[in-house]
C-alpha cells in the first residue's frame, strides 16, 4: 500500500517554490486517496539557531500554508515534528547507522556550513538521518519533494539499506521519490540559473506566499527576461533559463504540461505575456495567502490541529519503532 509522508522546515518564508515544487504535489497525493502525512520539521528547523517567537509563529504560519493551500486535516495527518518523540528516537539508531563519508557529501550540508564545518551545529550535520528517520517510522513509500532534495532521498535509501543488511532483516523499505511535474525547481526571478530561495538576499527574486496581489504583479512585471520573443515551441527554451522559468511556473499555476502551456503563449513578446503570468498567479496565490491570514488569526485552533495530527502520527510511528528497538536488541516492551 502507498503510504505518502513528506516535510517543510519553518524556518523561513515561504516561496512560490516551497508551493509548485512541494504543497501543491502534496494536495495531489492526498487527492489520489494515499494515506499522508505532511509534517512541519521544526526540529530541523533548529539546526541553524531559530529564535523561539519566531520558530512557534512560522510553525503554525506553514500549518496554515498546508490547509489554506488545501490539505484536509481530516483527510491528511497534519503535525509538526518535536510533538512525534520517535522522529528523534529513530534519528539516533540511524545516527549509529550512517556513516560520517555519508553526511560530509551532502551538498546541502556543504553549502550551509561552507568553509566554517568546525563551526555549524552537529545537528546540521546529521540532518539528512533524522529526514531519513522522519519518512520511515511510518515505514512511508513515497515522498513528494522538489528536486533539490534528491539526494537526501537517496541517503535515506542507502539508511533504509544497511539497517536491513547490519540487522538482516528487511523491515525498512525502499522509498520513491517522487519529483515530477514542470515545477520540481522554481528558479529565482532575477537568475535563471539559481534556485528560487527563502535565503536571497533579494526579495524581488521570489514571490513569497504572504506578497499581496501588487507586489506579485509586481515581481513577475520585472522578472529579469532576454530580449527576444518566447519562442515557437518547447525546444525553443534550451538556453533561455529565464523563459523556460516563467514559462514552467505559468504552466504548473494552471496545471497544464509545458506544451499545453507553450500552445497558448507562443511566440509572444515578454510584455504581453508578462501581464498575463501576473493574472494567472495573482488568480492562484491571493485566495490561499487571504486564507492563510484567516487561519493565522485563531492560533489556537492551529494548535489543536496539530495536537491531533500528531496523535495520529504517533499511532503508526510508536509500534514501528518498538519494533525496531527488538530488531536492534534494545530490552523492552
Ligand atoms: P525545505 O524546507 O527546504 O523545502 C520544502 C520543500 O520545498 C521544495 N522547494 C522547492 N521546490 C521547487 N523549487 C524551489 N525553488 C524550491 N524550494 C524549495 C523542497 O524541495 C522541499 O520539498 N529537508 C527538507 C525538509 C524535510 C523533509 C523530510 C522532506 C525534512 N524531513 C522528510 C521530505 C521528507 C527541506 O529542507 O525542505
Amino acid at each position: 500500500p502507498r503510504r505518502v509522508f513528506s516535510g517543510i522546515q519553518p524556518s523561513g518564508g515561504l516561496t512560490l517554490g516551497n508551493y509548485l515544487g512541494a504543497v501543491k504535489p502534496f494536495v495531489a497525493a492526498q487527492e489520489s486517496g494515499a494515506e499522508a502525512l505532511y509534517c512541519v520539521v521544526d526540529m530541523h528547523a533548529i539546526t541553524v539557531w531559530q529564535d523561539p517567537d519566531n520558530l512557534r509563529r512560522r510553525t503554525r504560519e506553514l500549518a496554515a500554508f498546508y490547509i489554506a493551500a488545501g490539505l484536509d486535516p481530516e483527510r491528511s495527518i497534519l503535525f509538526n515534528q518535536s510533538q512525534v518523540a520517535e522522529h528523534a528516537q529513530l534519528a539516533w539508531i540511524f545516527n549509529c547507522v550512517a556513516r560520517m563519508g555519508w553526511m560530509g557529501r551532502m551538498t546541502q550540508w556543504k553549502d550551509k556550513a561552507g568553509k566554517n564545518a568546525e563551526n555549524a551545529s552537529l545537528g546540521l550535520f546529521a540532518y539528512p538521518a533524522l529526514m531519513a528517520a522522519d519518512i520511515l517510522v511510518y515505514h512511508a513509500t513515497h515522498v513528494p519533494v522538489g528536486e533539490d532534495q534528491k539526494q537526501h532521498l537517496e541517503l535515506t535509501r542507502d539508511v533504509a539499506a544497511k539497517f536491513n543488511h547490519d540487522y538482516g532483516t528487511d523491515f525498512f523499505p525502499m522509498v520513491e521519490p517522487v519529483i515530477e511535474g514542470v515545477a520540481t525547481r522554481v528558479m529565482s526571478l532575477r537568475d535563471g540559473t539559481r534556485k528560487m530561495s527563502k535565503s536571497d538576499p533579494s526579495d524581488a527574486s521570489r514571490i513569497n506566499m504572504t506578497d499581496d496581489a501588487d507586489t506579485i504583479a509586481k515581481k513577475l512585471r520585472r522578472a529579469k527576461t532576454d530580449p527576444e520573443p518566447l519562442p515557437d515551441n518547447v525546444e525553443g527554451l534550451k538556453d533561455r533559463p529565464e523563459a523556460r522559468n516563467l514559462m514552467n511556473i505559468y504552466a504548473a499555476l494552471q496545471d497544464l504540461s509545458l506544451e499545453d502551456a507553450m500552445g497558448q503563449v507562443a511566440g509572444r513578446q515578454f510584455a504581453q505575456f508578462k501581464p498575463l503570468l501576473a493574472d494567472v498567479a495573482v488568480d492562484r496565490l491571493a485566495p490561499i495567502s487571504a486564507e492563510m491570514r484567516r487561519l493565522m488569526q485563531d492560533a489556537d485552533e492551529i494548535d489543536r490541529l496539530l495536537a491531533r495530527g500528531a496523535e495520529r502520527a504517533r499511532a503508526i510511528a510508536a509500534p514501528v519503532l518498538r519494533r525496531t528497538y527488538d530488531i536492534v536488541g534494545m530490552v523492552g516492551g
